[in-house]
């Protein structure tokens, strides 16, 4: 029998998780599919309701369903609860279960792309503190590496650190020049590079020489402050080993098999983009 997962989001034909999945599930020999399924805000509960009866293994969950599923699971993981979104969800005895493998994604893309990156990277500069940056706020603590979250909006920096507590600091992005030298890595985790945007006044040059930074924007792969950093003669990570590892998790669960991340999936989906 095929084993069914999918994706749902609004809209949804941005996604490439399909081609992520469908690559894997050829590459395994695997009888599977896994579609891209519009799904409206309102739709949502009408949906869990035929994912209860058992017709797919599970799927992943994009923009703009990432909290409002959290109410409509059985059971979402602890990580997944601090992180405050889900983005993976496996069908199980007709329950639904959520999680979030975002974070993993973060911590393998990093992992594979600058090994050992974690040793020069305390403290860390994010950037942002919308959506996105919870659960890189997550992993990174759960290193053990001290942040400074900086925000257009201070309060929401302010809030975020409060809520996912521990060694963050928050701040506003005019911080940035004066905490660069100390720090590590920095992390883009707004969606400024998809504009082809900068940030105003940010100098790179005051990072140490071995500084890594990493955004999770890849449309464009080479954001502006990626071109800055190279430019700069920084290490650098692109965003779209982000989305390559936080598939595995999933693909895991509902197809029994854990796949690899490999140059010729990101060559295929480098392609797409
Ligand atoms: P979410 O990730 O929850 O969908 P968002 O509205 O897309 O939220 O914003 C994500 C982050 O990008 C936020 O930190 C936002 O800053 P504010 O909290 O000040 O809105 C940041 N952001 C978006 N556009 C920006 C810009 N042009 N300059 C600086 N930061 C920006």
């Amino acid at each position: 029998m095929t084993i069914k997962a999918f994706v749902i989001g609004h809209p949804i034909n941005h996604s490439r998780s399909p081609l992520i999945h469908r690559t894997w599930l050829a590459e395994h020999g695997i009888d599977g599919s896994y579609e891209p399924i519009d799904v409206p805000p309102d739709a949502l509960p009408a949906f869990f309701d035929r994912l209860r009866s058992g017709e797919f293994a599970g799927g992943n969950v994009t923009i703009p369903h990432k909290q409002a599923v959290f109410a409509l699971c059985d059971e979402v993981d602890p990580l997944a609860r601090t992180i405050g979104a889900v983005n993976t969800l496996v069908v199980r005895d007709g329950k639904v279960l959520g999680s979030n493998t975002d974070y993993l994604g973060f911590l393998g893309n990093l992992d594979a792309g600058a090994p050992q990156w974690e040793r020069s990277a305390q403290p860390t500069i994010v950037l942002g503190a919308g959506g996105a940056a919870r659960a890189i706020l997550v992993a990174l603590q759960n290193r053990q590496i001290p942040v400074h979250l900086l925000n257009r909006t201070l309060a929401t920096a302010e809030s975020l650190a409060a809520d996912i507590g521990g060694a963050i600091t928050p701040g506003a992005l005019s911080d940035f020049n004066a905490l660069a030298p100390a720090a590590g890595l920095v992390v883009n985790t707004t969606s400024i590079g998809l504009h082809g945007t900068r940030f105003e006044g940010f100098d790179l040059g005051r990072l140490p020489d071995n500084a890594l930074v990493t955004d999770i924007v890849y449309v464009p792969l080479l954001t502006p402050l990626l071109a800055d950093a190279k430019a700069r003669g920084l290490r650098t990570v692109d965003g779209l080993g982000m989305l390559l590892h936080q598939a595995v998790l999933g693909f895991a669960a509902w197809f029994g098999v854990t796949p690899q991340v490999t140059p010729a999936l990101r060559r295929v989906v480098e392609a797409s983009l």
